[in-house]
């Protein structure tokens, strides 16, 4: 046998790490096969992304998009509001593994507990202050409180939210590495699915009374 210093131990490790390292259960979106594959949003044909807009028919304006400029509309129960860059609002990301958001926040408005099941976030806050956590997969809580020019990351899949704890209003821009990363928003996904969860499953999970459920219900209409 050898030891763990020997010569024949660490190449044996540096063969498994490159084996692992190229498999795509490590990676977000697939890597593009072209230069770029501006999204026939149109097409009939089903495949996983969307199939490319011929090349001849491609205009620089396919790889622009003023969509963020604007200030999204808080005036919702969470006082806050995502405005969304990906595959299905700007075609040009199809296939290349990015996609951004523009936050916006209302005084005390929060972008509430949710998770990604296809990408890691980064995350700028531009205007205002926002207390920005996550929780690991075991149960860890990490959080902080950001203002301007400071930068947050979510590993992907982790549920996490951003609450506005500054005076006024605030903004943040978000960037993941999917061109269309998913939302699974914790509460309206386990008291406003369609059809709804029995509540002999909420109740037993969170350990409460069906009043307690039908009232979490009430909220996010199911
Ligand atoms: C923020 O968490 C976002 O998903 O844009
Ligand atoms: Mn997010």
């Amino acid at each position: 046998m050898f030891s763990l210093s020997s010569p024949p131990f660490q190449l044996l490790c540096c063969l498994i790490v490159l084996f692992i390292l190229p498999l795509p259960s490590r990676s977000a979106d697939p890597d593009p096969l072209q230069d770029f594959c501006v999204a026939d949003l149109n097409s009939s044909v089903s495949v996983n992304g969307f199939p490319c807009k011929p090349a001849e028919q491609v205009v620089s304006d396919d790889f622009f998009f003023d969509g963020l400029r604007k200030e999204g509309n808080t005036s919702n129960i969470f006082g806050a509001t995502v405005t969304s860059a990906n595959v299905f609002t700007f075609a040009g990301l199809n296939t290349l593994g990015l996609s951004t958001n523009r936050v916006d926040f209302a005084p005390g408005g929060i972008n509430p507990p949710h998770s990604h099941p296809r990408a890691s976030e980064t995350g700028v806050v531009i205007v205002g202050k926002l207390l920005v956590g996550f929780v690991t997969g075991d149960n860890v809580f990490h959080s902080k409180v950001l203002s301007p020019g400071e930068m947050f990351v979510i590993p992907r899949g982790l549920v996490h939210f951003q609450l506005n704890v500054g005076e006024g209003k605030a903004l943040a821009f978000t960037s993941f590495n999917s061109h269309f990363p998913g939302v699974v928003i914790s509460s309206t996904s386990l008291f406003g699915s369609t059809p709804s969860i029995p509540n002999a499953v909420l109740t037993k999970a969170f350990q409460v009374g069906d009043d307690v459920i039908n009232g979490i219900r009430s909220k996010f209409g199911s």
